[in-house]
C-alpha cells in the first residue's frame, strides 16, 4: 500500500465557540479535541502529521508537537483551501490525508476503511461523506447520475440543494504529488473571500480526475464541534462509550448516563461505579472496588478491593488493596495509603506514607509525614509542616504508635515505635519507642468557683 502523510487544519479560532481558548484545544471527555483526531491518524501510521495552525499557534504546537506532529503557520486565515497550501504539500511523501482539527469522534476505524475503499476504487481524489438527518451547515455533496461533481457549502446553497442530506465530512484523501496542483487552482471565493479546499472537487472533476464521495460507514465521522453545545456532546458521546467499554468488562455502572469516565481510565471487573463519579487521566481501579457517590479521581492509582466512599477526592495518590477512603476524604499528590488502612472523613492527607493496617478517621490533616503500620490516628490530629521560615518539614511516626485525639506534631518531628501520645498534646519534640508523651496544659480544679447564693440570687 502507497504510504499515507496527513494535513490536520486547525487555524481558526471557532468563533462560534465564544471562548478565548482556540477551538480544537477545547477538551473532549478530558483531551484536547484534536488529540482524538490525531490519535486516529496515527493508526494509519502516516509518514508525517503536519497540523496547519493559525490563532493561538504557540499553545496548539504545544499540544501537538509531543504528540509527533509538526506545525505550519496559516498567518491569516484565508479558508480551508489556503490552509492546505500553507502545510507545502508538495514537499510530502505519499497520498495525502486531509482532516478537520476539529472531528474529535473520528476513530481509527472510520479512516481505515476510508484508506482502503480509496485503494480499492483506484480513486485520485475522495472525499468522505455522511448522510444527514438535519445537514445544517456541512456542505452539501452534489451528485450527476450518481458521479460526484462538487461540493457546495451550505451558506451558497440554493433551496433545493439544502435538501441533499448527503454531506462533506471534512475529510479527504488525495492521490500522491496531486494536491499541489489541484489546491493552486483554487480561486478566491467572492463572497466569504476565502480559498475553499471543496473546490478541489470541482477542479480535479475538470482535470479527468476519479474523484469519488465515499459514504462514511458510521455518522460519527461527520460529527464537528462548532459551538459549546455540541463540544459537551462530543464529550458527552465519549464518555458514554467509555462507560458502555467497561461495562462489556465487567464493571458494574449504575446510571451510565450519570458516570464520567474519561478514555485513558482503566478499571478491572466487578467494581462498582456509583452515580455521579467522576475519573480522570491516567488513574487506574483494580478489580471488586465500590466508588460511591460523587467521587473525584485523577492521576491516582487504587487496587483491588478498596472502597472510595462518597464525596472523597484523590489526586495523584496510590491507595492498596482493601483500603478503605472517606466519605469526604481529601487525598493530595504524592500520598501512599497501604493495604488495609482506613481514612475517614473530614480528613486531608499530603505527601504521606500512610502504612498497612493504619487508621485515620476523623477529621484530621497530614502533610509531608510518613506513618508506619498498624498507627491510630486520633480524631482532629494536625502535622504543623509548614513553618514561619515558609519551608515544609517533615513527621515521622514510626509502628504501633497511638495518637490521642486533638494532637498537634510540629515538625519536624520523630515519633519511635509502640508510643502512645496523650489527646491534646502538642509535641515538638521527639519521642522514643514505648513512650508516653504528654503535652497539655495540667486540668486544675477550683471549688466552689461560682457561689451558690449567686446561683439562686439569679434565679429569684
Ligand atoms: C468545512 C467544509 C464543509 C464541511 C465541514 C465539515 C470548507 C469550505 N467547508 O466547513 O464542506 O461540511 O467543514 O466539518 O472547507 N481552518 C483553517 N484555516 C482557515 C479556515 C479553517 O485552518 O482559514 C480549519 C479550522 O480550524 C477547522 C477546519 O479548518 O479545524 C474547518 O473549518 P471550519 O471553519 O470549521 O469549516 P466549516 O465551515 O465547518
Ligand atoms: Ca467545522
Amino acid at each position: 500500500m502507497q504510504e499515507i502523510s496527513a494535513i490536520i487544519l486547525a487555524a481558526g479560532k471557532g468563533t462560534r465557540m465564544n471562548s478565548p481558548l482556540p477551538k480544537v484545544l477545547h477538551p473532549v471527555a478530558g483531551l484536547p479535541m484534536i488529540s482524538y483526531v490525531l490519535s486516529a491518524i496515527r493508526s494509519l501510521e502516516p509518514k508525517e502529521c503536519r497540523v496547519v495552525v493559525g490563532h493561538a499557534k504557540n499553545l496548539v504546537q504545544s499540544v501537538v508537537e509531543p504528540l509527533g506532529a509538526s506545525c505550519y503557520v496559516q498567518e491569516k486565515q484565508l479558508g480551508t483551501g489556503h490552509a492546505v497550501q500553507m502545510a507545502q504539500p508538495s514537499s510530502m511523501q505519499g497520498h495525502i490525508l486531509i482532516v478537520n482539527g476539529d472531528h474529535p469522534l473520528l476513530q481509527a476505524a472510520d479512516l481505515q476503511s476510508f484508506v482502503e475503499q480509496f485503494e480499492k476504487q483506484e480513486a485520485d481524489v475522495a472525499v468522505l461523506s455522511a448522510e444527514m438527518e438535519e445537514p445544517g451547515a456541512f456542505g452539501r455533496i452534489i451528485r450527476h447520475n450518481g458521479d460526484f461533481r462538487a461540493i457546495v457549502e451550505a451558506r451558497h446553497a440554493g433551496k433545493e440543494t439544502l435538501e441533499i442530506k448527503e454531506v462533506n465530512t471534512g475529510i479527504y484523501l488525495i492521490r500522491s504529488g496531486l494536491l499541489e496542483d489541484l489546491t493552486s487552482a483554487i480561486e478566491m471565493n467572492a463572497e466569504k473571500e476565502e480559498f475553499y479546499l471543496t473546490d478541489i472537487v470541482d477542479i480535479a472533476n475538470e482535470k479527468d480526475y476519479k474523484v469519488l464521495a465515499i459514504p462514511a460507514k458510521n455518522p460519527r465521522v461527520a460529527f464537528g464541534v462548532n459551538t459549546q453545545e455540541e463540544l459537551a456532546q462530543a464529550s458527552k458521546s465519549i464518555f458514554q462509550a467509555k462507560v458502555k467499554t467497561l461495562m462489556q468488562e465487567g464493571v458494574v455502572v449504575i446510571d451510565p448516563e450519570s458516570t464520567y469516565v474519561e478514555p485513558t481510565v482503566r478499571i478491572g471487573p466487578g467494581s462498582v461505579l456509583y452515580p455521579g463519579t467522576f475519573i480522570k487521566g491516567l488513574t487506574t481501579i483494580g478489580h471488586s472496588c465500590v466508588l460511591e457517590p460523587n467521587v473525584f479521581i485523577k492521576n491516582t492509582d487504587i487496587a483491588d478491593a478498596c472502597q472510595i466512599r462518597a464525596g472523597s477526592y484523590l489526586e495523584d495518590c496510590s491507595i492498596s488493596e482493601k483500603a478503605m477512603i472517606g466519605p469526604y476524604a481529601r487525598l493530595r499528590p504524592e500520598t501512599k495509603i497501604g493495604k488495609d488502612a482506613k481514612v475517614g472523613n473530614f480528613v486531608e492527607m499530603k505527601k504521606v506514607n500512610f502504612g498497612e493496617g493504619s487508621k485515620a478517621s476523623h477529621l484530621t490533616y497530614l502533610g509531608d509525614a510518613d506513618i508506619g503500620k498498624n498507627v491510630n490516628v486520633g480524631c482532629g490530629t494536625i502535622t504543623c509542616n509548614y513553618a514561619a521560615n515558609r519551608k515544609k518539614y517533615k513527621t515521622i511516626i514510626k509502628d504501633g504508635v497511638f495518637v490521642g485525639s486533638d494532637t498537634q506534631f510540629v515538625a519536624p518531628v520523630t515519633i519511635g515505635e509502640d508510643a502512645v501520645i496523650g489527646s491534646g498534646s502538642t509535641i515538638t519534640k521527639d519521642v522514643p519507642d514505648r513512650a508516653l508523651a504528654v503535652a497539655r496544659g495540667k486540668q486544675f480544679i477550683k471549688e466552689d468557683y461560682i457561689a451558690k447564693d449567686e446561683d439562686e440570687c439569679a434565679e429569684s
